[in-house]
């Protein structure tokens, strides 16, 4: 045994390595090995692990000031607020910083129930979005919602993909409608357009906050900065969007972006995080989204994509590839952990979901082709 299964609670299935050393794509273990880590470091990696731009910021930042709270004014805050503003589809112009993708669904639903003084949240089968009260209460998946009994009451269930099925319970009591606009622990499950779409006329009609949680789709990780404004989406802008996981690339950092409209509901002391907004980290979210733009990772994610595509259809064992950009969901003929499993064995880091037959990978936005050929070859689905 050790040290850390001493002296930590077992909450986690862990993979038998030990990571030491990160740098881009790769991992580097205590025993001398390498990994290709596709999995990112469970989706936070999106820069690539210990990128050049985002250490020299921490390390700067580190030097100068490690924290002050929103108590006082910080040149750092402004930066990465007017930075991730700027990134974001319009009318989302303003942001609240926290410090994981729970809380930022927290702190989305608590705005939703201030704007329209109503207090029913409607979530969907499928979808996950933390594990604080509130958060596990509107997460209806598995077994996490049992995870969180007593749960918050008001959280009502539709069905991904259903627009009828929303609409039914969306009445003047519904404060917000959330979801993961692509569902990735589910299995990587997307919907039409016009899903999207249909969600935004109804909380228009009906006067009800649309949430997108992207902390799995944000920042870049579909081959666009946001799911909200995207194509696939039907260029639906919501009302909130929350990010987390690859915001600060690894420095524990969530926001909640909100429109004007959102905004002008929220008076001081409404919202508050003792660590949100610190130094720290809104020095690594500005260099975060720079290296990002810098290294042109977008426009790398949706090249990589359509070229991970292309080779998995040689692959018989392969019946289809759900989602976008990098958070994809590699559907198998036999069970995935068996897959994930023998590449593992294999230096190759990848995921799982809760769909078994499903693989997920969410790489960082810098893998390449030759990563990719590297993959394919060690699933030795070529015999
Ligand atoms: C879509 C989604 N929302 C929310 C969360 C919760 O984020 P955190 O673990 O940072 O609280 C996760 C974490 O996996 C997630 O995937």
């Amino acid at each position: 045994m050790t040290n850390e299964d001493q002296f930590q609670l077992a909450t986690y299935k862990k993979m038998p390595i030990a990571a030491e050393r990160g740098e881009g794509v790769w991992i580097y273990t205590s025993d001398g090995d390498k990994y290709l880590d596709l999995y990112g470091g469970h989706a936070v990696a999106g820069t690539g692990h210990c990128h050049p731009h985002v250490v020299n910021a921490i390390n700067k930042q580190a030097s100068e000031l490690l924290f002050y709270s929103n108590l006082v004014y910080s040149s750092a805050r402004a930066r990465a607020a007017e930075k991730l503003v700027s990134i974001a589809p319009r009318p989302l112009t303003k942001t609240f910083f926290c410090n994981s993708g729970t809380e930022a669904n927290e702190n989305a639903m608590r705005m939703a129930r201030m704007a329209t003084g109503r207090e029913k949240i409607i979530t969907f089968s499928g979808g996950f979005h933390g594990r604080t009260a509130d958060a596990i209460s509107a997460t209806f998946l598995g077994k996490y919602r049992e995870l969180g009994k007593p749960n918050v009451p008001g959280h009502l269930e539709a069905e991904f993909g259903n627009v009828e099925s929303v609409r039914a319970l969306a009445d003047d009591t519904v404060a917000a409608i959330m979801l993961e606009p692509i569902q990735s622990m589910a299995g990587v499950r997307m919907a039409q357009p016009e899903f999207y779409a249909a969600l935004r006329t109804l909380c228009d009609e009906r006067g009800i906050v649309l949430i997108y949680d992207e902390v799995q789709t944000g920042v870049g990780r579909t081959g666009e900065w946001f799911f909200a404004g995207s194509e696939a989406g039907g260029g639906v802008v919501p009302d909130v969007v929350t990010v987390a996981k690859s915001l600060g690339s690894g420095v524990p950092v969530g926001a909640c972006l909100v429109t004007d409209a959102i905004a002008s509901h929220i008076k001081e002391n409404d919202l508050g995080t003792t660590f949100g907004g610190g130094m720290l980290a809104m020095a690594a979210v500005t260099a975060t989204l720079e290296a990002i733009e810098q290294d042109g990772m977008l426009e790398n994610v949706r090249c990589i994509e359509a070229y991970l595509r292309e080779r998995l259809q040689e692959v018989e064992q392969v019946v289809a590839v759900h989602g976008l950009g990098f958070l994809l969901g590699i559907e198998f003929k036999e069970n995935a952990a068996a897959i994930h499993k023998r590449l593992l064995e294999r230096r190759i880091i990848t995921g799982t979901s809760s769909d078994p037959k499903v693989l997920r990978l969410l790489p960082p936005l810098c893998l390449t082709e030759k990563h990719i050929d590297e993959f394919v070859l060690a699933t030795d689905f070529h015999g």
